[in-house]
């Protein structure tokens, strides 16, 4: 039995009053695990139903929680796709075997980016977009208070800056997991440190979300807030006196990830969902959700607002290192004790 007759026949019953004697609807629904700003997960949500059929069921967290709730969940799962999120923690997952292998048959429309993460992650994970890490401040603020540009990582420890810093926990954050592997690449693990202890005197709050601080910035809450760059801009694109900056020194970017999470209940719409996904149509959806990654179907459009990649001074981030299980644990177990165990 179809969808449609399902539905038609789920409604037959519910009109004659008897839902007990409804058969179990599971292979109409899929349940999305979803990473992206809440503004991009309603619209791909209700695309997808339309051209389904599948009832979604859909929650929004960020990348570390949604790892750690995947991980929690093994033994019964209830999610059967997590869709965005940046890299690292979907390859933890995959090495972790919490993830299932799928080679979508649109692999081929991809970036090779997109394809080589796949690989990386045995293709238990692909890539669906990529954006560059960076920070953004309040130019209005900054004007009034008369303080320096701040342009490098170096300049956010300054003194000037105690308390006006906002950055996301990198446990339940992929952005700020991004942020701590992005310093030890460029800095070395001893130094990176060394300037997360001293960037932890200027930051005023650490975030579950690793967007939420460009929209602080935004709104003046906070002076200067670390996320990815198409984070702050989507405050600029809102009207915000918001300015997005590229460290002097380089940085880091994310590849955003989507995986089938083993042993989903409704398997067979997870690979409708990943499929779909992949779409030129589907990943155009980020454009009107003002997302301003860069997608990872070669044909799907690049918002013009969004980071220009090749313009930005980026490290060359080792995903199979940063997203390993044993980097990835050891790395925020000693952020947890040598940063976050900080007094404020
Ligand atoms: O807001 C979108 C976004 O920055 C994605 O590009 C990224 O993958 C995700 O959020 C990371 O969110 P978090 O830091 O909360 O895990």
């Amino acid at each position: 039995m179809n969808n449609l007759a399902l539905r038609s026949l789920a409604l037959a019953i519910a009109a004659a009053g008897s839902w007990s004697a409804l058969p179990a609807f599971a292979d109409g629904e899929l349940v999305v695990y979803c990473n992206v700003q809440e503004e991009w997960c309603r619209p791909m949500v209700n695309a997808f139903e339309k051209a389904s059929g599948i009832k979604v069921l859909m929650t929004r967290k960020s990348s570390g929680e949604t790892y750690a709730q995947i991980k929690a969940e093994a033994a019964n799962p209830r999610g059967d796709i997590w869709w965005g999120g940046t890299g690292d923690p979907h390859l933890q997952a995959a090495e972790e075997g919490l993830t299932e292998v799928y080679k979508s048959p649109k692999l081929a429309e991809l970036q090779p980016w997109a394809v080589h993460i796949a690989e990386t992650a045995k293709y238990r994970m692909v890539g669906i977009y990529s954006g560059a890490l960076g920070y953004s401040y309040n130019t209005a603020d900054l004007a009034k208070r008369k303080l320096g540009e701040p342009k490098c990582w170096a300049d956010l420890i300054k003194p000037e800056f105690k308390g006006e810093v906002q950055v996301a926990n990198p446990n339940s954050s992929g952005t700020s997991y991004t942020m701590l592997a992005t310093l030890v690449q460029i800095m070395g693990e001893e130094k990176a440190f060394d300037y997360m202890k001293a960037l932890h005197k200027n930051v005023n709050q650490y975030t579950k979300s690793g967007a939420a601080p460009a929209r602080a910035v935004a709104t003046g809450e906070s002076l200067i807030g670390i996320t990815f760059q198409h984070d702050a801009v989507t405050q600029v694109v809102g009207g915000a006196p918001v300015k997005v900056v590229s460290p002097c020194e380089g940085t880091g970017y994310e590849i955003g990830g989507m995986s089938i999470i083993k042993g989903a209940k409704n398997l067979e719409n997870a690979k409708k969902w990943y499929d779909w996904a992949l779409t030129p149509e589907a990943q155009g959806i980020a454009v009107g959700a003002k997302a301003y990654q860069v997608p990872s179907n070669k044909s799907a459009p690049t918002p013009p607002q969004a980071p220009k990649l090749g313009e930005i001074k980026l490290i060359n981030y080792d995903f199979a290192k940063y997203g390993s299980s044993a980097e990835r644990t050891r790395l925020l177990a000693r952020w947890d004790k040598e940063v976050g165990a900080l007094p404020k």
